[in-house]
């Protein structure tokens, strides 16, 4: 676990809003290479995209995944998005991997409370995900025992999806109630495009795969993202 500043990126109030370009859109046969270009590209952290192939109905990688990025970038900040079940049982060995930040799903955990102080214990910062046919009640009575809570733009499972603009809502519930005191990711189909709508919607961190890794100019497209071009 580094002690760098970057610990509490997604714990401290958003003063700007930051990219965080997933690798599953990453080419994994040069998966250090490609996280380089974007980071010198201006991209803020990373998200790294876990999927177990049964509370989404693909399969992508694991805590040594993790452990590699942390090796080749020490001072990194790795928010990794648990969309998997039992995530409780996988937690540890992503901090122990390098992880500086877990979010896991609310649909699959039955304490969310419990949760955040064991991701907290273990010394990351907790997030709270709902997908786009969850209710924002779901995670309303939590929101206060996580730093940041995961609003899917997608359906999970893929990159590459259309953006679901229905979610928008939610966000500006969830920023109405809880002003900047939680930060508010978004998670599927960000691009320059879509990005203005979710920044004023009240996203301020957001991840995108597709667009970035498949971008030609992605100091541009970051910078887009950002609303900084
Ligand atoms: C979807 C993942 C997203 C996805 C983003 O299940 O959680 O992070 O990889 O990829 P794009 O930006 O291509 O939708
Ligand atoms: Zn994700």
């Amino acid at each position: 676990m580094k002690t760098t500043e970057w610990t509490n990126l997604l714990s401290a109030p958003p003063s700007k809003p930051l990219v965080a370009p997933s690798i599953l859109s990453a080419d994994f046969g040069s998966l250090a290479d490609d996280c380089r270009a974007v980071l010198d590209s201006g991209a803020d952290l990373l998200h790294i995209d876990i999927m177990d192939g049964h509370f989404v109905p693909n399969l992508s990688m694991g805590p040594a995944t993790c452990a590699s990025l942390r090796k080749h970038f020490p001072d990194v900040y790795l928010d990794v998005h648990l969309m998997i079940e039992e995530p409780e049982k996988f937690i540890q060995s992503f901090i122990d991997a390098g992880a500086d930040h877990v979010t896991v799903h609310v649909e699959v955990v039955d304490d969310p409370m419990a949760i955040a102080a064991s991701i907290r214990e273990l010394g990351a910062s907790p997030g709270l995900a709902l997908n786009p046919e969850t209710p924002v009640e779901a995670v309303m009575p939590f929101v206060e025992a996580f730093d940041l809570i995961l609003v899917m733009s997608v359906h999970p499972g893929y990159s590459g999806q259309a953006f679901l603009p229905e979610v928008l809502e939610k966000v500006r519930a969830l920023r109405a109630k809880f002003g900047d005191t939680i930060r508010i990711e978004a998670d599927g189909g960000v691009s320059p495009k879509t990005a203005p709508a979710c920044l004023e919607a009240g996203y301020d961190v957001l991840v995108s795969g597709s667009s970035v890794f498949g971008s030609n100019d992605q100091a541009a497209d970051i910078a887009a993202i950002r609303g900084t071009a």
